[in-house]
């Protein structure tokens, strides 16, 4: 009987050893916190492939892959391919995309508060304006986008806002009344313009082109890269480098997907889309004398216009809009001093 009893012990211990090892074995195949989770990512974005926010959609593509020894692969749709912004941020919500690079603009008529980001002459150059991208007040304006089904990681910033003309010389603000001017369809850019006396007319950057062209528009609101990448320059003989507002896309993904990532994962998203926000900067502020360059040697008259003299129409704007939203005031008030 004894014996008996020493041999079932036995047995016990040794169903136990094997047991606990092949538990053990399972853990070990198991990932860390998710780390082994592939993910085949889709973005968006509206300019073409020449244009800075492709190109910091193909840093971030390439950070994430590095990051993630493979696992996480973007799919690039450029140039509108999936449509228009309003349809790009559907697609986000609903999480048939996951990533778009989305312009503040569109982003202001969704979620006002991002209409901060067009107070005129806020920062003193691109540097500044990237700066402000850590502030708690740029965070809390990324999170009023969380109740639609939207995470805003970060801003690309790729270059401040300049004038072009047709054929008008203007040396000041008060030489805009009666023109027909370009201006994204946005309330607080479109503002801006109206207290000078201009007429802003809504047009998508495809339709540029050819209005300033046949002499449906007198100018345009633009940046220096989608300047030269339209050649503007053949259109448009004077250039008003006046960086007076500055253009950053919003970076966004979709919510659920982020909120279902591991911590490490996660972290991987938000390092790699730092990593590309800086790397377009970066790249984008050294270029600003040889993109004047580009238009001048192409034969455009590129010229500055004394930040002074918008003073009345800087103020009228922090007026109307720093009393609409709180966020939109805390944002006037931390960054113009
Ligand atoms: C624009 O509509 O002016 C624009 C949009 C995206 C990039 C550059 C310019």
């Amino acid at each position: 009987m004894k014996k008996f009893k020493k041999i079932g012990l036995t047995l016990l211990i040794f169903v136990l050893i094997l047991t606990t090892a092949a538990c053990s074995s399972e853990t070990d195949a198991k990932p860390k916190s998710g780390s082994g989770e592939k993910y085949s990512f889709k973005l968006a974005h509206i300019t073409p492939t020449d244009h800075m926010w492709h190109k910091a959609a193909e840093k971030f593509k390439e950070e994430l892959d590095k990051r993630s020894d493979g696992r996480m692969q973007v799919e690039i749709y450029p140039a509108s391919q999936l449509g228009t912004e309003a349809d790009m941020v559907q697609q986000i919500s609903s999480g048939s995309v996951d990533f778009g690079f989305i312009t503040a603009a569109y982003l202001s008529s969704r979620a006002p508060a991002f209409t901060a980001w067009f107070s005129p002459y806020a920062f003193k150059d691109l540097e500044a304006a990237n700066a402000a991208r850590d502030t708690e007040v740029a965070k809390k304006i990324l999170g009023t986008l969380d109740g639609q089904g939207i995470k805003g990681l970060d801003y690309l910033f790729a270059g401040n806002r300049v004038m072009l003309f047709k054929d008008k010389e203007v040396k000041k603000p008060e030489d805009m009344k009666g023109l027909a001017f370009r201006v994204t369809p946005s309330p607080p850019l479109q503002d801006f313009y109206k207290s000078m006396g201009a007429s802003p007319e809504s047009l998508p950057l495809p339709e540029v082109y050819a209005a300033i062209q046949t002499g449906v528009i007198d100018g345009m609101d633009m940046d220096l890269d989608a300047s030269i990448t339209n050649k503007y320059h053949e259109v448009a003989k004077y250039g008003a480098v006046t960086n007076h507002m500055v253009w950053p896309a919003v970076a966004l993904m979709n919510k659920d997907k982020y909120g279902k990532m591991s911590d490490d994962d996660k972290k991987i998203i938000d390092e790699s889309i730092k990593a590309a926000a800086e790397y377009a900067v970066k790249t984008r502020s050294a270029q600003e004398e040889e993109f004047k360059k580009t238009l001048s040697d192409a034969g455009m008259k590129i010229y500055e216009i004394d930040q002074e003299l918008f003073e009345p129409y800087i103020k009228q704007f922090d007026e109307k809009y720093g009393p609409t939203d709180p966020l939109i005031q805390e944002f006037i008030d931390t960054f113009r001093k």
